[in-house]
């Protein structure tokens, strides 16, 4: 099978599609023949910190068809279309073809695509994880999306209107048109505007990417909001797991999120968006012979939505 190995760190220059052995499934694990992929930070960032995955190959998030099932298997059977987060069982989604553990793979509605499919599980689980479980969203709150123009951004921005909040989105000047179709009832334009001068007080901030100081979100949020750390640089994910819990006072909270793939999860956003209550946004495409250039593309931290990887 064709597969994006990477076996030396620190490039995309590094990462080469080659012929490797096709994997076996074994026990409770299906073979999936990749149809999509899509590419996500932690595959990128991964790969800068010369993180080696266990199969050599990245790719978190994937949809296909299961083509051969382990002795043990009993939930999937052969031609059923999945898709789902392969991170926790060593990545491995730059590949014509995934072993993967049936458990932490959702059954994909024939009338999503395999692009939108492959564009949801990181992403929209990460976004669905902050507001709902740490950040206790709840309807009629306003919400702030701290960089809302990439993947996780413009799922959170959709999910967020989907449990009635109102939206304040900040982006930069070329994702404004696209998160408003998304439904963002606000939009500020970070090359223009601080968000700050709004004034706006939110009883729930979505901190996904950029970089601020931490007292900042804090003066933003209303009395007992919440401030969501997902993302972003480094020193804003390090400064919140070192001073979160020292910062959370007088009622309101940051808190740092570190979300788990998850089924159930899974099948909760596939409906939204088999109902087109949510939709997948796909900046690129690209196949897999050009997984490095799809990789530096993401690095550069400017996507609109999702860059998907068409396998097959
Ligand atoms: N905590 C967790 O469990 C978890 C899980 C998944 C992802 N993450 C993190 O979440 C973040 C987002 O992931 P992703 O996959 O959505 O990445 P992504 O698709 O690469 O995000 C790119 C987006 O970030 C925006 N952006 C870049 N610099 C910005 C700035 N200074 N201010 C505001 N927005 C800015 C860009 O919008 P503009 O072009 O408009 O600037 C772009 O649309 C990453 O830091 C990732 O590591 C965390």
């Amino acid at each position: 099978m064709k597969a994006v190995v990477y076996d030396r760190g620190g490039s995309p220059d590094f990462l080469e599609c080659r012929e490797v052995e096709k994997p076996t499934p074994r026990g409770n694990q299906v073979l999936v023949r990749i149809i999509a992929a899509s590419v996500n930070a932690a595959d990128y960032r991964s790969m800068r910190m010369g993180i080696i995955p266990k199969r050599k190959i990245f790719g978190a998030d994937i949809a296909g068809r299961v083509a051969e099932v382990g002795a043990s298997a009993i939930k999937l059977k052969i031609g059923d279309e999945v898709f789902g987060d392969i991170s926790d069982s060593g990545f491995g989604g730059f590949s014509e073809y995934a072993t993967v553990p049936e458990n932490i793979l959702a059954l994909k509605p024939s009338s999503v695509s395999f692009e939108n499919a492959a564009a949801v599980p990181m992403a929209a689980v990460t976004a669905l994880q902050a507001m709902r479980d740490q950040g206790n969203i709840q309807a009629g709150q306003k919400v702030l999306v701290y960089g809302a123009g990439g993947g996780v951004g413009s799922f959170s921005v959709q999910l967020a209107k989907y449990f009635g909040a109102e939206v304040t989105t900040v982006c930069s000047s070329r994702n404004v048109d696209m998160v408003r179709l998304l439904g963002a009832d606000h939009v500020i334009d970070y090359t223009k505007q601080d968000f700050i001068a709004s004034g706006t007080q939110f009883d729930l901030i979505m901190a996904v990417n950029g970089n601020r100081p931490l007292p900042v979100y804090m003066r933003m949020l209303a009395p007992r909001g919440i401030t969501v750390v997902i993302g972003g640089a480094l020193s804003q994910v390090t400064k919140t797991i070192l001073f979160g819990g020292l910062m959370s006072i007088g009622g309101k909270k940051i808190r740092i999120l570190a979300a788990k793939p998850s089924t159930k999860d899974l099948e909760f956003i596939i409906k939204l968006v088999e109902e087109g209550k949510v939709k997948p946004v796909i900046d690129r495409r690209y196949n897999l012979q050009q997984t490095a250039e799809a990789m530096q593309y993401l690095g550069q931290g400017h996507a609109c939505g999702k860059v998907i990887i068409n396998v097959g």
